[in-house]
């Protein structure tokens, strides 16, 4: 059983925003509604924040879409006063984030150590990486046929609607403004309903950074209701979503019944994480625990399907059981906490749920399967031994702290299993052997492939997914293409 280390507490950090940015200006919702964030390590209330709806999103667009005009400040900037303007925000978060790291954790539930260790500089990077590319952005000229000189322009697409997920708010607000803004697109952004908290902190800082008016626009609300107007406006020219498979497909839905807006996804996984028996086990079992439980196993990338050979299988289930019982669990604001609470009742219950599909389908509870405490959405590190590839717990994204490990004799016999899944977002491979490193590397259908390693991110290096798992690249040189129209232009000599 894991430790909770102390009774998780709410500190005392005041909550500077919780309005909506529209025009460089923070509104209360039209309709006047709000809603509560809650701090899920105690169920408690942090904050009512104004709930945007389609009136709200109308206005964002009317802002985002005059901010894009061809005579507007944002559009008559120079490029690399662009890149100026990302590298200030980036600044600013880098001097107001041990705040944001503790608002990310009070409204997320996870380890505010955690969030400034990894999350933090993640976004920060991310900015600046983008902030680099922003006067780097340029077309080609072309030979073609005739006295002509042809040559493309890389032109931002426009109003560009973004709904990002609870997970990592931050870095996800910054893996969607970043590449968005470098490119020169305005932007109309909602957030997640669970945890509007930092991102509106970061709209105060996009403000004092200095954007223009209508530039970036940040709407609370409701997936339904404002993620549902940003999916169907006739005005928004793209939507990039991150989020669950199911509501991927509504949004594409969406853009094809409206104005055919261009759609990036990046959903969903069930990602298989894969240890030879040649690897070293010292590394794969504390690789693999992290590759699951990081985050609360709260990642679309979770290495969610251990598939362990033959030989080692035994000993890899019983140290991984033991790894995940030495787990600590507990208050996100204490330095000793590994993990957390899941972000909200609705998660909590969705992910003992798959518990007990696990038990009832008769894969092996080796530890863990219960809720911790009585306050908050604690559950307990929880490993399944045993697991059959048709179990719901090895095809159906659990997204919380459950590992499911399951047995494999050879190498075909795995790619094929690995495969079958209806998502592709990431893989890894534990060995020495580089031919089998190699083997699955290039076998396995996935957007991202970890070698002895998981969760390596970096913002130059792209990542989104195959299959079902997702629709186009975020991050890197890739991600650019993703706010970007190619223009032709002919010109008779
Ligand atoms: P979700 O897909 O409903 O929510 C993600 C975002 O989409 C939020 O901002 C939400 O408000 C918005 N949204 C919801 N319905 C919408 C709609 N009809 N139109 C437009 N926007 C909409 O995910 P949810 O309910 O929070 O979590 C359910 C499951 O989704 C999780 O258990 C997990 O399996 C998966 N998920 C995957 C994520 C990833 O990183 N790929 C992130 C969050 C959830
Ligand atoms: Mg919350």
């Amino acid at each position: 059983m894991a430790t909770v280390v102390t009774e998780p507490q709410t500190s005392k950090i005041p909550i500077k925003q919780t309005k909506i940015l529209i025009d460089n200006k923070w509104v209360p919702s039209v309709s006047g509604k709000t809603f509560d964030t809650i701090n899920p390590a105690t169920g408690q209330v942090l904050a009512s924040v104004a709930e945007a709806d389609a009136a709200d999103v109308d206005l964002a667009v009317k802002a985002a879409r005059k901010a894009f005009h061809s005579k507007a400040h944002w559009r008559r900037m120079s490029a690399s006063e662009r890149g100026k303007l990302i590298n200030r925000l980036a600044d600013l978060i880098e001097k107001n984030a041990d705040e944001l790291a503790t608002l990310e954790s009070l409204d997320n539930g996870k380890p505010k150590h955690v969030a400034a260790a990894a999350d933090l500089p993640l976004v920060i990077a991310c900015y600046r990486y983008y902030a680099g590319w922003a006067d780097k952005i340029q077309g080609k000229t072309i030979p073609i046929s005739g006295d002509y000189f042809c040559y493309t322009r890389h032109e931002p697409v426009g109003v560009v609607g973004q709904i990002i997920p609870w997970n990592f708010p931050l870095l996800m607000q910054a893996w969607k403004l970043a590449p968005a803004l470098a490119c020169g697109n305005t932007v109309v952004l909602k957030v997640a309903e669970q945890t509007p908290l930092s991102a509106l902190r970061v709209g105060e800082l996009i403000l004092e950074a200095g954007f223009p008016e209508g530039v970036v626009n940040i709407l609370p609300g409701y997936g339904p209701t404002a993620g549902g107007a940003i999916a169907r406006h006739m005005d928004i020219d793209k939507v990039a979503f991150t989020g669950s498979t199911e509501v991927g497909h509504l949004i594409m839905k969406a853009a094809a019944d409206t104005n055919l807006k261009r759609v990036t996804l990046e959903l969903g996984g069930k990602s298989p994480n894969i240890v030879f028996a040649d690897a070293d086990m010292n590394e794969a079992v504390e690789g693999s625990h992290f590759a699951l439980f990081f985050n609360q196993g709260q990642c679309c990338c979770a290495g969610s399907r251990v598939f362990v050979e033959e030989k080692v299988y035994d000993e890899f289930v019983s140290r991984s059981t033991e790894r995940a019982k030495r787990r600590v669990v507990g208050n996100p604001l204490d330095k000793k906490t590994e993990q957390g609470p899941q972000v909200d009742k609705d998660q909590f219950d969705k992910v003992l749920g798959y518990v007990e599909s696990g038990k009832k389908e008769g894969a092996k509870l080796q530890c863990g399967g219960e809720r911790i405490g009585e306050h908050g959405y604690f559950v307990a590190p929880t490993v399944f031994a045993d697991v059959k590839d048709d179990m719901k717990i090895a095809q159906e994204e659990i997204f919380g702290p459950v590992m499911s490990i399951l047995k494999f004799k050879d190498m075909d016999e795995l790619v094929d299993r690995a495969n079958k899944t209806i998502y592709g977002l990431a893989a890894a491979v534990w060995t020495r052997d580089i031919g089998k490193a190699h083997h699955i590397a290039n076998n396995v259908r996935a957007g991202t492939v970890w070698v002895n390693c998981f969760d390596v991110f970096d913002a130059a290096a792209p990542f989104g997914g195959f299959k079902q798992s997702g629709l186009g690249r975020e991050l890197g040189e890739y991600g650019l293409q993703q706010y970007s129209e190619i223009k032709t232009v002919t010109v008779k000599l």
